[in-house]
């Protein structure tokens, strides 16, 4: 008789977002004459910029022609697509990517959720809390992160970092030394971001403790203060103990398209084993690569116009981050977040569960947002609102929330 891989019997519930999805859609169907906002999952609405599009469909002309047909794609990506990572995400900020460091991929998601698969399964993960899932939960099909109490909602091999109110909602270093650390900045989901003074901390003390630190960088574009790293490889040291993950979604509204990149440095190893030949295996083996025309529309993003279009965009998204952000603080709301990132963090109203808060908004405003407690215990009594939203809806939604207050 086959078996399953029994680590999945353990994962508690359904995946966050799938039911957030579930309770809209039933709610939707039981109320279709409510106008629903939807401000939960962090997925943009503006279209594709222009040049983006342009390319895409040069791409598809040269599809249909003897020889401009592409097949499948080279294990690591496009040459053009990765230089032009190397050159505007990396060497424009000071720091040497060399191309074969850049991995092409179908998004930061999967990434983030697949590096762990080249670590050993003894490694023990230390995740911020509240925390992306993916990074636990991808951890926990895998068998290491022990077993799951759902008391505490916490997994009993994992090292949780609490973020609160009174540090930031910014990790600390962990106590206990974990071999793994997943950071995220500017944070998902609670918008914060630390300095690049704080994040060389880190770096420090993963290599003085022969840590590996995976960065997802994947709100990077929103970055807006002067003193925040864009990819941790500006801090000293970097490459000897970080791996990124950067995305297409949040940048350039890739969401649909998919498109996203890592970056194993060529110095990063484990002992004598360096990690950028083993995720050049996997991504070889398991991998037919990101679509051609997709890897075009990934180079149209560093084009000149494509740059000028994205930071429109970006622009677009942060004034709804600052519709949100104000308006609910000038109402009363406890807020944070929404300055370097898309995602505004706020305290549920009179002391409601964060599950209790999502129903109270729905039932009674129809607005649908993201319960904190969903990405980690520390996340209770906290809410997540996302900054991609249309303009019109996020100030209309806005309106219905400062009402309840
Ligand atoms: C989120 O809402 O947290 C993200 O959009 C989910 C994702 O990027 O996979």
């Amino acid at each position: 008789m086959f078996t399953v891989n029994e680590n999945y019997l353990k994962l508690p519930g359904s995946y966050l977002f799938s039911t957030v999805g579930k309770k809209e859609r039933e709610y939707r169907a039981a109320n279709p004459d409510k106008k629903v906002i939807k401000l939960s999952i962090g997925d943009v609405t503006q279209p594709i910029a222009p040049a983006i599009i342009e390319a895409m469909h040069k791409a598809v002309d040269e599809m249909g022609t003897a020889e401009g047909f592409h097949g499948y794609a080279p294990d690591l990506g496009y040459e053009f697509l990765r230089s032009a990572i190397a050159k505007s995400d990396y060497k424009a900020r000071g720091v040497d990517i060399d191309i074969d460091e850049i991995f092409v991929s179908d998004g930061a998601k999967s990434d983030s959720a697949n590096i762990q698969e080249i670590l050993g399964p003894d490694n023990i993960i230390a995740v911020g809390d509240p925390v992306y899932p993916v990074y636990v939960d991808s951890n926990a099909m895998a068998g290491r992160t022990g077993e799951y109490d759902s008391a505490s909602g916490m997994w009993n091999k994992v090292i949780y970092m609490p973020c609160l109110e009174e540090n930031g909602f910014a990790p600390k270093l962990p106590e206990k030394t974990p071999d793994v650390i997943y950071l995220c900045f500017p944070n998902n989901p609670t918008g914060a971001t630390i300095t690049k003074d704080e994040l060389q901390k880190w770096v420090d003390y993963a290599n003085e403790k022969k840590a590996l630190i995976i960065y997802d960088a994947a709100y990077e574009a929103y970055i807006s203060e002067e003193n925040v790293a864009h990819t941790i490889y500006e801090c000293d040291g970097a490459k000897t103990c970080a791996i990124e993950l950067k995305s297409f979604s949040k940048n350039a509204g890739f969401t649909g398209v998919r498109l996203g990149y890592t970056v194993v440095p060529k110095e990063l190893k484990s002992g004598d084993v360096a990690l950028n030949p083993l995720w050049a295996r996997r991504h070889g083996t398991k991998y037919n690569g990101a679509p051609y025309i997709i890897q075009r529309a990934g180079e149209a993003v560093y084009s000149e116009a494509g740059k000028a279009e994205l930071k429109k965009q970006v622009a677009y998204y942060m004034n709804n981050a600052k519709v949100i952000k104000e308006g609910l603080a000038s109402a009363g709301y406890s807020v944070s977040g929404g300055v370097n990132a898309p995602y505004i963090w706020l305290k549920t109203l009179n002391g409601m569960t964060s599950w209790e808060f999502f129903d109270y908004l729905l039932n009674e405003v129809s607005v649908v947002g993201t319960p904190g407690s969903g990405f980690g215990p520390s996340g209770e009594g906290y809410f997540r609102l996302t900054a991609f939203g249309t303009y019109e809806n996020t100030v209309e939604a806005i309106d219905r929330l400062k009402k309840l207050i």
